[in-house]
């Protein structure tokens, strides 16, 4: 990959010590990462090695030589988002990290902070030339990575994009949902496109109901403070699983790359409304550490969603996700409509159910009905399962290697477009405008009851 420098806003926080740094720490080891920097600015008072050491456990057996490499060429900046100074002497840092180990000049600026201070941190970098506005195609390249949510909703995200349109060019600008990295995700559109056993059935016509799933069995972690401010809704709703929505419900694309499918995951979020809901809080969630105790903050959301064109009339997204729920699983699961039944028992006939799973394991299973063993007409479902890992290996690569190897390639097809975004929180923000009660559940359960009562009404039987 190309010498670059990486600069990480918010080195010290919980994204970086699970997900970043062990992600560098695997491109490094592959040997995909070569010649490179990594400079972290954070408010803590740290040490390098402290500030890496908290990543340590978040990976499997570490090279010891490899991790003494990754400490060699990391600088540590302790810096206020607010303060111009601190900006400057990061800058210095950054310089300084570029001539010790010879590198392009390349930036890959990553915001792994609270969108609170984006605007802070685009103008923090912006005047002191840590990136600079560059076209396409321009080198050496800066490229400003900010991690979602983007904003709290509609009017936060217009003001963050106001502050970023004013200081870069569209080009160096990746808003990013690590969903559509994963194995899986980015393989929806090709198993739809590609295969003419599914593109002609992809429609009302065919298909009852959809279900995407984003289910996990922690709870919320030390992150109360992040958390409560955002909730399930703002946290996971509005980007991974609307993204996922979209990739499923779009039309097909001119071409199946990158700029291509953002058009058309655009259009899509575009016509999404919410119909129905239920919001929930797992008991205990306000005795966290950094929840207030009045929190109204939901930790579960089921909702029923619609797609406002001829190609999806009718049929319901549904999508539930929680924290202290009993499992921890992403999957997107369609229902297929019933076929005539033309059996003298048996009958209705199962439904036949393509899932799409895209955590912890990556499969796709296509179920059907074939006879049952020695009986003439009795049915069993049957499973057609194509198993990622059993096929390809155990070393699929995590969603955010692939998404710094992408953003270093300066591949766009990772970034979500803005209009994606405004999308997306015009759902949130009419799904908050429907005022739900927050019903409370117990920890390591389904959901709060008012959850199963609303699979009753819409007869929802949920897939796993
Ligand atoms: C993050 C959310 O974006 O996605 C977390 O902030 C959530 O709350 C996580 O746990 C889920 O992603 P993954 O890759 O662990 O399934």
């Amino acid at each position: 990959m190309a010498s670059c420098t990486i600069i990480i806003f918010g080195i010290t926080g919980d994204l970086t010590r699970r997900k970043l740094i062990p992600a560098l720490y695997r491109l490094l080891a592959s040997g995909k990462l070569e010649e490179f920097a990594l400079v972290g600015a954070a408010i803590d008072d740290m040490s390098v090695e402290q500030v890496l050491s908290g990543a340590r456990e978040y990976l499997r057996d570490v090279d010891d030589e490899i991790w003494q490499q990754l400490v060699q060429r990391t600088y540590y900046q302790q810096l206020d988002f607010l303060e111009y100074g601190d900006f400057l002497k990061l800058a210095g840092l950054v310089e300084r990290g570029e001539q010790e180990h010879g590198l392009s000049g390349s930036r890959l600026i990553y915001l792994a902070a609270s969108p609170d201070f984006f605007c802070a941190i685009t103008h923090g970098i912006a005047a002191t030339g840590i990136a600079q506005r560059r076209g396409a195609g321009e080198t050496p390249w800066h490229r400003v990575v900010y991690e979602k949510p983007f904003g709290h909703d509609l009017e936060s995200a217009h003001e963050i994009n106001d502050c970023i349109a004013d200081q870069f060019h569209e080009a160096q600008v990746y808003r990013i949902d690590h969903y559509l990295t994963k194995e899986l995700v980015s393989n929806i559109s090709l198993i739809r496109f590609t295969n003419t056993v599914f593109e002609p059935l992809w429609n009302t016509h065919y298909i009852d109901q959809v279900q995407i799933v984003l289910s996990e069995r922690v709870c919320i972690e030390g992150r109360g403070a992040y958390y409560d401010a955002y909730g399930a809704l703002r946290d996971v709703v509005q980007n991974h699983m609307l993204e996922l929505l979209a990739l499923v419900a779009m039309e097909s694309p001119e071409k199946l790359t990158g700029r291509f499918i953002q058009e058309e995951r655009a259009k899509v979020l575009r016509r999404t409304r919410a119909v129905d809901g239920v919001l929930g809080q797992y008991k205990g969630y306000k005795d966290e550490s950094g929840v207030p105790d009045d929190s109204t903050t939901e930790t579960f959301a089921l909702l029923k969603l619609e797609v406002d064109n001829p190609r999806w009339e009718g049929v319901p997204f549904y999508l539930r996700t929680g924290k202290c729920l009993d499992g921890t699983y992403s999957a997107i699961h369609i229902r297929f409509k019933p076929t005539d039944c033309l059996l003298v028992r048996n009958c209705p006939v199962e439904s036949n159910w393509l899932t799409i799973r895209v955590a912890p394991d990556a499969t796709f299973i296509l179920s059907l009905n074939a006879k049952k063993l020695g009986q003439s007409e009795e049915l069993a479902p049957i499973a057609m399962e194509f198993c990622h890992s059993c096929t390809y290996g155990p070393l699929t690569p995590e969603a955010y290697e692939v998404l710094l190897e992408e953003v270093i390639k300066g591949e766009r097809s990772v970034t979500v477009r803005f209009d994606e975004i405004e999308y997306a929180w015009q759902i949130i923000d009419q799904v908050r405008s429907m005022n739900l009660p927050r019903d409370s559940y117990e920890r390591g359960s389904e959901g709060p009851d008012e959850a199963i009562a609303f699979a009753r009404k819409y007869e929802i039987r949920w897939r796993t």
